[in-house]
């Protein structure tokens, strides 16, 4: 794909792309145009032949030859690709080995996942320490070990980089790997590490685990970064070690992590999986819908769990899942503290389920003073947007928990049924309007960076200034092109005093982005009857008022 890309930049000139749409005129080194979005007087839409870009100061787009076909037409990549290589006479078949050269690649990081993981694995049996916390303080044995590759990242040097050298892995490829932290370095350094394997039982990437509980300094777990190989939300821990047993039992355990999973296998429920956190995702209940229908949602029944579970709610209706929940942790924080005090526990655990929509529900009234009006109508409201969640065709089932509801509300089903919120529509309108509003402030929040950056990166302004702004996250040619069409003739104060004032105009901007950002969450808080909520976004809204002043 890169190569067939050259190949059509080197044959089409981007004033002859571009000026197929826009009457382009030559201004000196450049050609100038008027924007096709903005509604500019003097032309402010500037390609740049030498650098194959353009860039257009009316909406500040900009981009190659590609993104403008893309804008233009609202085409995809794919399409834009396809139009422009037409045009240039390329054929884009004959770049289809790049698709060799992507599989040849990923080939090559799987052999340093699986060196990698091997190398832990050795590293294991050679370090007290993580002998102890692995064998006595997780009380895994030396089967689990050997099943889930548990092993051990050496702290000292730059252990497994400098290994994978030697064994002839470039430095890209490493990296590529997700192996590396942003020096080149190990990115594992003094952990327990357990590798994320494909449904094969390849290793991907890893995830390692601290050893001290009490070293703050360090994230408890660090995983490996999205790479072509692992991807965070398709993955599913501990699925090529569950998939026999999940496909025989026909019920899959979703549980929240990792270590949960390898306990949960040790204690005979090999039924168990993981995805990372509670983060459920279509792709995720594809999987599992392919294995079974039967999904048992092992998530602690905290705020995070039980939007989880809403979450899946809707999508499981859709293909035609059971979702259930498992909650019967007899006070335990999670899966694996429940089997480590008794596993027998955690054995019957798994077959106490109920439907996901029931436990849903009930968790509900917990948030709700049912004996006032507002907390009986929230109940209501929230109890009505659940269920509808439910597939329309499954009508049977839509008037189970609507029955179930009315029963425990004391009113009528018909009445359930009938009522509407006047509160609901308000607040939908008022929303509107402030999206609109935000999506401007968001352009001119953008245009502000873009110039910030260009004065920073070209101009060689004093960096203090870009602050959290990245100046890798720009196309270095469009910011050459700006400070050219802008900056070029000023002196060094005045870009300094431009730069001052753009660093304030976007610290102001930024500020009111974020506030009308805390507004809407809070009406979003409000429209849900979590008031908890509401009261903790009003507190930060009040901070942020406070310090303007
Ligand atoms: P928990 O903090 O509940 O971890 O995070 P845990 O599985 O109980 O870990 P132990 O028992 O203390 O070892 C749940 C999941 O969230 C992700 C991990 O996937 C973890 O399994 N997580 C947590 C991270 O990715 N990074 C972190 O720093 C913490
Ligand atoms: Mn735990």
């Amino acid at each position: 794909m890169e190569d067939a890309k050259e190949e059509i930049r080197a044959r089409l000139a981007v004033e002859d792309v571009v000026g197929q749409y826009i009457e382009l005129k030559r201004a000196g080194r450049n050609f100038k145009g008027h924007s096709p979005w903005g509604t500019d007087r003097t032309p402010s839409f500037v390609v740049s032949p030498e650098k194959g870009i353009w860039h257009d100061f009316s909406s500040n787009k900009g981009g190659d030859i590609f993104t403008f076909v893309m804008e233009m037409e609202g085409l995809t990549f794919r399409e834009a690709l396809e139009k422009l290589a037409n045009q240039a006479g390329v054929e884009l078949k004959k770049y289809g080995n790049d698709e060799k050269k992507f599989l040849e690649k990923k080939k090559r990081l799987r052999e340093i996942l699986e060196l990698s993981a091997k190398y832990y694995q050795v590293c294991l049996t050679r370090n007290r320490a993580v002998c102890e916390y692995v064998f006595y303080k997780r009380n895994l044995n030396k089967k689990t070990v050997e099943k889930f590759r548990i092993g051990y990242a050496p702290k000292a040097g730059n252990a497994i980089v400098g290994f994978l050298r030697k064994r002839g892995f470039s430095m890209a490829e490493i990296e590529e790997a997700g192996m590396t932290n942003r020096f080149g370095g190990d990115l594992f350094k003094g952990r327990m590490m357990v590798p994320l394997m494909d449904v094969g039982g390849g290793v991907i990437g890893f995830t390692g685990r601290i050893l001290d509980d009490k070293d703050k300094n360090a994230p408890k777990y660090l995983n490996t970064p999205e790479t072509i190989l692992y991807n965070k939300g398709r993955h599913i821990f501990g699925l090529s070690q569950a998939k026999e047993t999940i496909r025989k039992s026909d019920f899959v355990v979703v549980v929240e992590g990792n270590m949960d999973v390898i306990s949960s296998h040790q204690a005979g429920v090999c039924e168990a999986v993981a995805t990372a956190g509670t983060a459920m995702t279509e792709m995720h209940l594809k999987s599992f819908a392919r294995m079974t229908k039967d999904i048992r949602l092992a998530y602690d029944g905290d705020e995070a769990g039980v939007r989880a579970a809403e979450r899946a709610i809707s999508l499981a209706s859709k293909f035609g899942i059971y979702l259930s929940v498992i909650d019967d942790y007899q006070g335990c924080k999670d899966a694996d503290e429940l089997i480590q005090k008794n596993k027998e526990l955690w054995q019957k655990a798994v077959t106490r389920y109920r439907p996901a929509m029931e436990w849903i529900l009930e968790k509900y009234t917990e948030n709700y003073d049912l004996r006032t009006e507002k907390g009986f109508q929230e109940y209501c409201t929230e109890a009505k947007k659940l269920i509808a969640q439910i597939d329309a065709k499954d009508t049977v089932l839509r008037e189970k928990y609507e029955k179930q509801v009315s029963e425990r509300l004391g009113i009528s089903l018909e009445a359930f049924r009938a009522q509407r919120f006047e509160k609901k529509v308000k607040t939908k309108r008022l929303r509107q309007v402030k999206k609109e509003a935000g999506a401007k402030s968001t352009a001119k929040i953008n245009e502000a960076e873009k110039n910030l950056a260009a004065l920073v990166v070209v101009g060689k302004v004093n960096s203090e200034m870009l602050g959290d702004l990245r100046a890798e996250e720009f196309n270095k040619g469009e910011l050459e092109l700006i400070f050219e069409e802008k900056y070029k003739t000023w002196d060094k104060s005045r870009l300094e005093e431009e730069a001052k004032g753009l660093a304030k105009r976007l610290e102001k901007d930024r500020a009111v982005m974020l506030r009308r950002d805390l507004e809407e969450r809070i009406r979003g808080a409000e429209q849900s009857g979590d008031e908890e909520l509401e009261n903790q976004l009003m507190n930060e809204l009040n901070k942020l008022i406070k310090q303007k002043k």
